[in-house]
């Protein structure tokens, strides 16, 4: 599926197991660098362009807790701040028996600027998921509804 319109395009093919290595790579040391000190659960995200450009992001808290960003709005408001409009891949690492999915709020940034891209969720573990945004936001609102 394609969306139509200015929104992003991504490709079809599933993403290389080398290329997903280099992302994880990425968003490993994304999490490094996340500011938790409130929920000390660090989350690291890379966001691959189609262009081939990665850009990574962790989540920042802060004391009033709503203003917290997850990884994947860093990633994705760093790319698109950058100018960059088209993208086919992010991942996502946690250090949790339970891999992270993008929570609902995530979803719908990430499905604005990146579509129907691979989400790949891994923990430290190497334990790991992917699927793709359509089957995390099946029912989306987006340009479409306007
Ligand atoms: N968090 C993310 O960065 N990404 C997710 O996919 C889930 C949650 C962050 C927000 C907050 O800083 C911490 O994880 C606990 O919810």
């Amino acid at each position: 599926m394609r969306r139509s319109g200015r929104g992003p395009a991504r490709t079809d093919a599933s993403p290389t197991p080398a290329g997903l290595r280099d992302l994880v790579a990425l968003a490993r040391r994304a999490r490094a660098r996340a500011h938790a000190p409130y929920s000390r659960f660090k989350v690291g995200a890379a966001l691959r362009a189609a262009s081939g450009e990665i850009v990574t992001g962790c989540n920042i808290e802060n004391a009033t807790y709503g203003l917290t960003i997850c990884a994947e709005r860093t990633a994705v408001f760093k790319a698109v701040s950058e100018g960059m409009r088209r993208f086919d891949a992010i991942a996502v690492v946690v250090d949790s028996p339970h891999l992270a999915a993008p929570c609902g709020p995530c979803r719908q940034i990430l499905w604005e600027f990146c579509g129907d891209v691979w989400v790949h969720m891994e923990n430290l573990k190497g334990r790991s998921k992917t699927l793709r945004m359509r089957e995390l936001l099946p029912l989306p609102f987006d340009e479409r509804n306007l």
